[in-house]
């Protein structure tokens, strides 16, 4: 008999209970974008996590799921197709940088290939040194900044966000990860009220053009709409101030990484005397602009607005 004649109720294993998912979530039309890669990552993803199971821990395959285990995981799945709910939100819960954050509709699904950079500590790119001061803008649900703390252990983080519901779910994941001491939180527009320089300013600030929303995929709507729109006919407006106001805040020797998606050639188009070092990443994505402190300092380059390609 195979799995999609069992009678439902039946019990299945894991593998079982995974393919069947897998094949719902594929039926279902739904879009993997918000941290996870495929139906088969979605559908484990919610599995694993029903069923609290280990994701190192191969012998989870094998296990056989009750029914009432079983009638939770497809509730899941039901959600997942008939609501286009992302599953980071139908869980409260998504991984960065191997690390849980809690998460819900007042913040982004954490994804950004910062976390590769932050994972080797932004080598080859730079060394921000044992102990360095990190600024970061837009910190949402706090992934980047609080990363950035647990991989450099002698680092001090601010970070900022506009949106208070945005601070107060990475005041939880602050608390979550015992790092308050060391990560101060700041509602603030950008740098306002920022004070001293920093080693390093981090941002993955709202880029997406507004006219690329109208197309957009169902799951997207579930996000604020705040930490996605950046403003401007190419997105970039933010982008544009974070950089026109980084020399300020960043001490000799600093550097600056801003994520920009799809927006490099309009960025280099906009500043054309910066020399922006550009990553590739194993894991995939892109668009994460690097500037050294040295580079920004003065004249910034900026053509602002006019010059920037529309
Ligand atoms: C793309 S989300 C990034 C969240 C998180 N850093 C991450 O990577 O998952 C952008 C964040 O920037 C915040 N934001 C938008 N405009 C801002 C501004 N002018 N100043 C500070 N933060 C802003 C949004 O509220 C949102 O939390």
């Amino acid at each position: 008999m195979t799995s999609t004649n069992r009678k439902p109720g039946a019990a299945l294993t894991v593998r079982q209970l995974l393919a069947r998912a897998t094949r719902q979530l594929q039926r279902g039309g739904i879009r993997c974008i918000q941290g996870t890669a495929s139906c088969r990552d979605e559908a484990a993803t919610l599995i694993w996590h029903a069923l609290g199971l280990d994701h190192a821990d191969p012998a989870a395959y094998a296990r056989i799921v009750a029914p009432a285990e079983r009638a939770r995981c497809e509730a899941l799945v039901h959600r997942r197709i008939a609501e286009r709910m992302p599953a980071a939100y139908l869980l409260g819960e998504a991984w960065f940088c191997g690390l849980p954050f809690h998460v819900d509709r007042r913040v982004l699904i954490p994804r950004s290939p910062f976390a590769e950079l932050i994972e080797a500590r932004f080598a080859p790119w730079m060394d921000p040194g044992p102990a360095p001061r990190i600024l970061e803008i837009g910190t949402g649900s706090g992934c980047i900044a609080i990363a950035c703390a647990l991989a450099f252990p002698g680092a001090r983080v601010v970070a900022t966000d506009i949106c208070a519901d945005a601070l107060a779910v990475a005041a939880a994941n602050v608390a979550r990860h015992g790092v308050g001491g060391r990560v101060q939180l700041h509602r603030a527009d950008l740098y306002e009220g920022v004070e001293g320089c920093f080693d390093l300013i981090v941002s993955n600030p709202p880029y997406v053009p507004e006219a690329d929303l109208r197309d957009r995929p169902a799951e997207l709507a579930w996000e604020p709409r705040g930490a996605l729109v950046g403003g401007g006919p190419d997105g970039l407006d933010l982008v544009r101030r974070i950089i026109q106001g980084a020399a300020g805040h960043l001490r000799p020797g600093g550097w600056l990484a801003v994520e920009v998606g799809a927006g490099t050639a309009a960025l280099e188009r906009a500043f054309p005397r910066l020399a922006f070092l550009w990553p590739e990443f194993a894991r995939g994505g892109d668009g994460i602009a690097l500037v050294a402190a040295g580079d920004l300092a003065g004249d910034n380059g900026a053509r602002g607005r006019a010059g920037a390609g529309q």
